[in-house]
């Protein structure tokens, strides 16, 4: 029997983003159809109806923005999506797009009806946004030659391409971009119904098998998001094997995620230290982002894209104008 020491403690089994060695593992869990795509049910429907229709009259779709917290299907919709349409899809994010020049390459090299995925949208810099609007608007590519006073513009036209936007803050994209979207979807947080069915699909896939109240344990553990329920899965996987021949049962769920710490709601470490800090410290709020960062030493990111929203949907923490405040609720959750 394999010692606690030795098996890999993940320190945040919350982290929203996914690391590069787990990327692989979630490829193979994506789901590839609409029909596959667990929950979201309004947008599944606006999906299909609209993908349905475009192919009708053999066009492109328009473009559309994806947005909400991390690890909750953006990409994998902006993969369905292309799949559904029979088109082909190339990827790339807005940090990555540094120079105007590899924009307009990837651009010009697109077919028609193919998608044009860009994950953290928010991120494009100025210049290249504004390559983007008549690409977006005129499936065309403004191109300045020449230098001084002999500089002109040469238009160049593109194919009827898609552009799919992701991005976990709608608030920092420039309204121009997010006009020249023809849909915008927003990514709720799941039901624990639907994570459950997530988990089971999962669990399938790996060919692992789990009984109904295993399922339960963990849907109702994993904040709401697909990406922590299949992680989730995955270490009680790791453990039951190490410890249980393989066999997930409630009990081995119960342990595994008492080693991970993540209690009854899906709270770490972390989140439980956040809503302490604000109680001890400063009297339950209200207080800044950065003065909670600071007295935590956690990075105001990290506490604004995992910890926050999630603590918010569960009614531990209320933003207000003048700073975080812990509600009622967060005491009795932790027993004080
Ligand atoms: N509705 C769903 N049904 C089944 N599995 C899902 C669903 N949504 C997401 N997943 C699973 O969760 C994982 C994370 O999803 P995805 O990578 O699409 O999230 P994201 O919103 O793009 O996150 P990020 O903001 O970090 O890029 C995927 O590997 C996929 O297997
Ligand atoms: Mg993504």
């Amino acid at each position: 029997m394999i010692e606690r020491e030795e098996m890999e403690i993940p320190e945040r089994v919350v982290a929203t983003e996914a690391p590069n060695e787990e990327r692989e593992f979630e490829v193979g869990l994506r789901p590839q159809s609409l029909q596959d795509f667990v929950g979201q049910d309004d947008i599944k429907e606006n999906l299909s109806i609209f993908i349905e229709a475009a192919k009708k009259r053999q066009e492109p779709i328009e473009h559309v923005l994806l947005y909400g917290n991390p690890g909750l299907g953006k990409t994998t919709l902006a993969h369905i999506i292309a799949h559904e349409m029979g088109s082909q899809i190339r990827v790339t994010s807005g940090p990555a797009l540094e120079r105007v020049g590899d924009l307009a390459a990837i651009l010009s090299n697109l077919g028609q009806s193919d998608i044009l995925f860009i994950d953290e949208i928010h991120r494009l810099n100025k210049t290249i946004e504004e390559v983007l609007y008549p690409a977006m608007e005129d499936y065309a590519l403004d191109i300045i030659v020449g230098k001084g006073p002999t500089a002109r513009t040469l238009r160049l036209n593109l194919e009827r391409f898609t552009l799919i936007g992701a991005t976990t803050r709608l608030s920092l994209l420039s309204s121009p971009l997010r006009d020249r979207f023809g849909v915008t979807h927003h990514l709720n947080f799941y039901e624990d119904a639907h994570i459950g069915q997530i988990v089971k699909r999962s669990a399938g896939l790996l060919k692992t098998s789990i009984d109904d109240a295993s399922i339960d344990i963990l849907a109702s553990r994993s904040r709401r998001t697909p990406r922590i329920a299949n992680r989730l899965l995955r270490r009680v996987r790791d453990f039951a094997d190490v410890r249980a021949q393989g066999n997930i049962s409630s009990s081995v769920c119960k342990d595994a995620m008492g080693m991970l710490n993540i209690d009854h709601l899906g709270l770490d470490q972390t989140d439980r230290r956040i809503l302490a800090t604000i109680i001890e410290k400063f009297n339950g709020g209200p207080v800044g982002l950065s003065t909670i960062a600071a007295a935590t030493q956690e990075e105001i990111e990290t506490i604004e894209d995992v910890h926050e929203p999630f603590l918010i949907q569960v009614g531990f923490l209320a933003r207000t104008p003048r700073g975080r405040v812990v509600t009622s609720h967060a005491y009795k959750h932790l027993g004080l």
